[in-house]
């Protein structure tokens, strides 16, 4: 399904800025890549500086921004204060935003050093955490953010559904997980079809998360509609 998405894409873009962005994102998201390989790729697409040219901002992923706009409306005020978790942070595009709204206080969480690398270089986050989010991620403690955000961190042989938990693990009661991806991958990522949603419902149901929205956007990338979660994880 994802290599034909690949063939319907190719076909109708003639933007050979776009295409080329599009495969080289498409080699991170192959069918059947394992989340270590992923990384791997991420690293030498990052070290190469190739990542920062081809994601070029508000032309063909737009995910930062939408990520960035969306934190701002959830918190209206003293943004100085709330502290975030960037997972897959990757080389910093989402902090970069964040600043602009005011945010100060952000750490990094991503499992490629290539793109942590980078990030670093940038200066943007107070912590820099080399780690896959799993179920169970080191180095992370119980209720400690505020936030934990995504943008652009779901997909094949990215962060799997068992993330879920961590995500609620890591920040405080009355906190916010916001999510970020691409609509279509909850449709033909087979790790997501008929379970990342159906898991967050599960969640909701046992009173770890109550979903405040779910909304689709326009233009998240490569012309696509996105999709943003926003979930407060629950007060005992
Ligand atoms: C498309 S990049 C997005 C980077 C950044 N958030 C942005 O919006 O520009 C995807 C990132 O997800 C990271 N990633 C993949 N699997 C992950 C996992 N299990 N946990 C955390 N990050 C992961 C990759 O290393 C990569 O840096």
């Amino acid at each position: 399904m994802a290599t034909e998405k690949l063939k319907e894409f190719r076909t109708t873009v003639n933007d050979e800025e776009m295409l080329r962005a599009y495969n080289a994102n498409f080699e991170a998201h192959k069918v059947g890549i394992t989340t270590q390989q992923s990384a791997q790729y991420y690293t030498k697409w990052a070290r190469t500086g190739a990542y920062d040219q081809d994601i070029l901002q508000g032309k063909i992923y737009n995910g930062p921004q939408i990520a960035g706009a969306a934190l701002a409306k959830h918190f209206p005020s003293n943004r100085d204060d709330v502290s975030i978790l960037d997972v897959a942070a990757g080389t910093g595009y989402v902090a970069e935003e964040l600043l602009k709204h005011g945010f100060e206080v952000i750490d990094a969480l991503d499992p490629s050093e290539g793109m942590l690398e980078v990030a670093r270089t940038k200066g943007l986050y107070r912590k820099y955490i080399c780690e896959f989010l799993t179920d169970r991620t080191a180095g992370l403690q119980e209720d400690e953010y505020d936030c934990c955000v995504v943008s652009g961190g779901m997909g094949e042989g990215h962060i799997p559904c068992s993330g879920l938990y961590e995500m609620i693990r890591v920040v405080k009661p009355g906190g916010l997980v916001c999510i970020v991806m691409r609509e279509e991958y909850l449709s033909y990522v087979e790790d997501y079809k008929n379970k990342l949603e159906p898991l967050m419902s599960q969640l909701e149901n046992e009173g770890k998360w109550r979903r405040l929205s779910r909304e689709v956007i326009p233009n998240y990338s490569f012309n696509k509609n996105g999709i943003i979660f926003k979930y407060e994880k629950c007060k005992d």
